[in-house]
């Protein structure tokens, strides 16, 4: 699906066209209107006459009930922007501008501007000519989704300086996640844990699969990374014309972490065709082919600078990640639904048991799977 539509408008023009003024961009502002109200950012279009064409600009306001510190946030955003944009014109590429995202500064030289409501706002660089998709809809852009993400990742393999900030502290620890499921069955608050005996059962019988990546990173066989933590595939833009992935978006969340993090949520968002929550299982799976251009395309780009102990852990993340979300709504459904939005009842307990059936799937095919790895 083509996410290009104005859904509504959440700020009158005439706002917009004002907080549009605070960035220092050149020419005649035309108009300013609702590009997109995803789950997370909020994001508008501006656009401006410069020299008699026209150009339009993102503005977006950042989310600041899920990222409590927008300093922080903006400024890895702006380090890993500039270390991009610095590699690929060092590297002599073509389009840069469409390859990475730009930031404009605001009229006082800042990557963001802050509203008299401590409202945060950003603006980009339009990307034009590209087009995102919610699902992966061949093995053409499984191949594209693995090679964008994997380009992201290698481009920032010699980021240098201090840490980039963890905005979200211990984001993928698998053993807390373990931890809060295990308490949130213990609590039983809403007498749930009757109706979800069998996914219980399974998250327990998983335990042995938390401390691997962990324990890996603690004795440094596996390296920390700047990893991105947002790998859906409505986050690739790809060139209207050819298909090919041109930009990665949504950079809220790029963090220091395990690239097989990344990886693995790719797996678990694009391997099976059907939705987080469907309710028929019989049509979760995982599904190879689509599988195997992912990883070919990741691996197009990472296998430079990936070790073996990454490498040899790449099937294994698609597990590790989805049972982690798994667990995750499992430990929402039994806590009273206060993470995720629910739409219906026992909403939670659908995409826990969605996420395990995509467990099971990747366990049966995981040799088949590695053994396509090894040989990348
Ligand atoms: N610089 C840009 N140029 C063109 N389109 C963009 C740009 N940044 C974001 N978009 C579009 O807006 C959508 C939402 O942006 P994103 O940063 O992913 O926010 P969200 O948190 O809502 O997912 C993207 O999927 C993409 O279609
Ligand atoms: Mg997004």
């Amino acid at each position: 699906m083509l996410c290009a539509e104005p859904i509504y408008m959440a700020y009158q023009e005439q706002q917009l066209q004002e907080i549009s003024r605070q960035f220092q961009i050149y020419g005649e502002i035309l108009h300013a209107e609702t590009f997109k109200i995803g789950h997370i950012n909020e994001t508008y279009s501006a656009t401006y006459d410069q020299g008699g064409t026209r150009v339009r600009y993102i503005h977006q306001k950042i989310n600041k009930q899920v990222f409590k510190n927008p300093v922080a946030l903006m400024k890895n955003i702006l380090r890993v922007t500039t270390h991009v944009r610095a590699k690929l014109e060092a590297q002599g590429s073509h389009d840069i501008t469409r390859r990475s995202l730009v930031l404009i500064p605001t009229r006082d030289g800042q990557s963001y501007y802050r509203t008299c409501d401590a409202d945060y706002w950003r603006t980009f660089v339009f990307v034009e000519g590209v087009q995102t998709f919610e699902s992966v809809e061949s093995p053409a852009q499984a191949f594209q989704a693995g090679r964008a993400f994997g380009e992201f990742q290698n481009l920032l393999v010699d980021i240098s300086g201090e840490r980039i900030d963890e905005t979200i502290p211990n984001f993928h620890h698998t053993r807390n996640r373990f931890n809060a499921l295990q308490q949130a069955i213990q609590k039983d608050h809403f007498n749930r844990a009757k109706d979800a005996a069998p996914e219980i059962k399974f998250a327990l019988a998983h335990e042995h699969l938390v401390d691997v990546i962990l324990a890996a990173m603690a004795k440094r066989a596996i390296p920390e990374r700047i990893t991105h933590n947002d790998t859906k595939f409505n986050n690739v833009m790809l060139d209207t014309l050819t298909g090919e992935a041109k930009c990665v978006v949504d950079l809220d969340t790029v963090m220091p972490g395990c690239v097989l993090y990344d990886f693995g949520d790719m797996v678990r968002t694009t391997t099976s065709p059907t939705l987080e929550d469907e309710k028929d299982l019989n049509k979760v799976g995982m599904r190879l082919p689509i599988f195997k251009k992912l990883a070919e395309g990741y691996f197009s780009a990472a296998g430079s600078f990936l070790k073996s102990a990454e490498k040899d852990l790449m099937a294994f993340s698609g597990k590790l990640i989805t049972f982690e979300i798994g667990m995750r709504f499992l430990t929402d459904f039994l806590s009273g639904d206060t993470y995720f939005r629910i739409h219906r009842p026992d909403h939670n307990l659908d995409r826990c048991r969605t996420q395990f059936k995509l467990v099971e799937s990747i366990e049966r095919q995981e040799k088949a799977m590695q053994k396509f790895v090894d040989k990348l």
